[in-house]
């Protein structure tokens, strides 16, 4: 009760409103849809063979062998090939069905965001993470299997929407000059999830026969907070200006996130923005892809998005454990958790460069690093027989590849988008960027084992020279967004096509008011 009056107290007085501390707690309230999405990332990963076996008791394929096979040192191949084929199939829908839900709902980011706005948005959006925390927390009550599957279908589209509503709502509030660094914070949230979720998934902490769905059920805990902390957060005051027209409004939210301060430089830009986008129709996804007016800004966002999904990283997360087992590493779970520091340390590098080194430098450094880091993983794995030490090159190779990521091609794709697209067509944009790096994750998960087999030491050649084509491709194409307004830098996408741009957005225009 005590709790519940401080809450309203605090709801209601102005106690949010000193500068900083108003836009820190709504970047960080925010930024607890990232932690929920990287949680889950990770959280499957661990508890694997737990999980299996109570599928199999509950389909009832669980016999003494099973126990025996379990419990056996046998080296994975030959257990995986004796497992039942219907856990093999339940199991493999678990995990890539998380992806299938972000895939789908990734397209309706700009609608939800654009409905109620951004804030009413996310809050809306964590019944479905709340819900899917039950079903997967309370799956040992009845079928596992169909429980865990729902949960985390349910679950993957939640964390679609939210991992475009987060940085959409961050690059709204931010202030220009620290726009990289608090837009680099939803990727610090993201691993910070995948961090913790390693380290409770650890069989002496929650991964194990007792606590594994406590372990699952946990990652609808962080909505919980978030929907307590979000009516604490102004709205975007880009969206209540630019879309709705409210200027009073905008205004309020403007002195809620700056304390009192004079707004007039922060209206005026806004006034000018308005003043483009009222130029605009609003612009649909189907609108994005067809129209020429937006082709190359549409290029460069995916093109980045692809970039930090092919780059092959998410092949280290989801089967470093394998990995570091193949490189001849000792204890090959630690070294997977010592990935997950490193993963954090060096988004935290990030969040101090991104805004002194800017996005474009950072994502050339790091697109180049972790090439050079593919090609010595390909050595170490190579040469491992012929030499003891080869697997010390192995492993630092692969976490120099996680810190070059982090450094640049990690974070800088959530946030860049929000930044090379004006008001009309950011939501649109988003759903589509993030449609496509759902897409090209799942297929990575999916195909990966198979390269693998088929290539063998030489799988990180293949990311070696997809890394190279987009460094060339963004040395080339990205321009930097470091320090501009959002007019300055829809003016640099529009430079050379200023003709063809208004009569295209004229032809668009009319399209859509007819
Ligand atoms: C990015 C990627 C995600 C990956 C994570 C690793 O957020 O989108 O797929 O697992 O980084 O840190």
């Amino acid at each position: 009760m005590c709790f519940f009056n401080i809450y309203f107290l605090v709801l209601n007085s102005d106690l949010l409103g000193s500068e900083l501390l108003s836009q820190l707690l709504s970047v960080f309230t925010a930024a607890l849809g990232s932690l929920q999405y990287g949680y889950s990332l990770g959280v499957i990963n661990a508890p694997q063979k737990v999980i299996e076996k109570h599928y199999a008791m509950s389909l009832g394929v669980w016999t003494e062998r099973s126990e025996l096979l379990d419990n056996s040192t046998e080296e994975e191949g030959s257990f995986e090939e004796k497992k039942h084929p219907s856990v093999v199939m339940y199991w493999s829908l678990s995990v890539a069905i998380f992806s299938i839900g972000g895939m789908v709902s990734s397209f309706l980011v700009g609608f939800i965001g654009d409905f109620k706005g951004r804030v009413k948005g996310m809050l809306m959006v964590n019944v479905l993470a709340i819900a899917a925390g039950l079903l997967m927390g309370l799956s040992r009550m009845w079928k596992p299997h169909i429980m865990v599957i729902t949960g985390r279908a349910v679950m993957g589209f939640y964390c679609g929407l939210t991992s475009g509503l987060v940085p959409m709502y961050i690059g709204e509030i931010a202030p220009k000059a620290y726009r990289g660094a608090l837009g680099t914070l939803h990727q610090l949230a993201i691993v910070i999830g995948i961090l913790l979720s390693q380290v409770i998934g650890l069989d002496f902490v929650l991964g194990n026969d007792e606590m594994w769905h406590v372990l699952l059920g946990l990652s609808g805990a962080p909505a919980i907070l978030q929907s307590l902390m979000l009516p604490l957060c102004p709205e975007s005051p880009r969206y209540l200006y630019i879309l709705l027209g409210k200027e009073q409004e905008a205004r309020r939210s403007l002195h809620r996130l700056k304390g009192a301060y004079d707004p007039a430089a922060d209206l005026e830009e806004m006034r000018r923005e308005k003043e483009e986008a009222d130029k605009e129709p609003r612009v649909s996804i189907r609108l994005l892809i067809f129209s020429s007016v937006y082709r190359q800004q549409l290029f460069v966002a995916l093109m980045m998005h692809l970039s930090q999904q092919l780059s092959g990283i998410n092949a280290i997360f989801y089967y470093s454990t394998a990995i570091f087992t193949k490189a001849g590493v000792g204890q090959p779970v630690y070294a997977t958790i010592g990935v997950g520091v490193i993963n954090t340390a060096f988004t935290l590098v990030s969040v101090a460069l991104v805004d002194r080194a800017g996005r474009r430098t950072l994502t050339l450094v790091g697109l180049g690093g972790m090439c050079c880091c593919a090609v010595a993983m390909t050595v170490g794995l190579k040469f491992q027989n012929d030499y003891s030490w080869m697997s010390y090159v192995s492993m630092a190779a692969i976490f120099m590849f996680v810190s070059f990521f982090e450094i640049g091609p990690g974070p800088i794709p959530w946030f860049i988008v929000a930044e090379i697209f004006s008001q009309g067509p950011r939501p649109a944009a988003i759903a589509l960027a993030g449609c496509c790096n759902w897409t090209s994750n799942f297929i990575i998960g999916m195909t990966f084992p198979y390269i693998q087999t088929w290539m063998d030491c030489y799988v990180f050649i293949l990311f070696a020279v997809l890394l190279l084509g987009f460094t060339i491709y963004i040395y080339f194409r990205v321009p930097e967004t470091k320090g501009k307004t959002f007019e300055e830098i829809a003016a640099v996408f529009q430079k050379k096509k200023i003709p063809k741009f208004s009569t295209e957005l004229e032809q668009l225009k009319t399209s859509t008011d007819a």
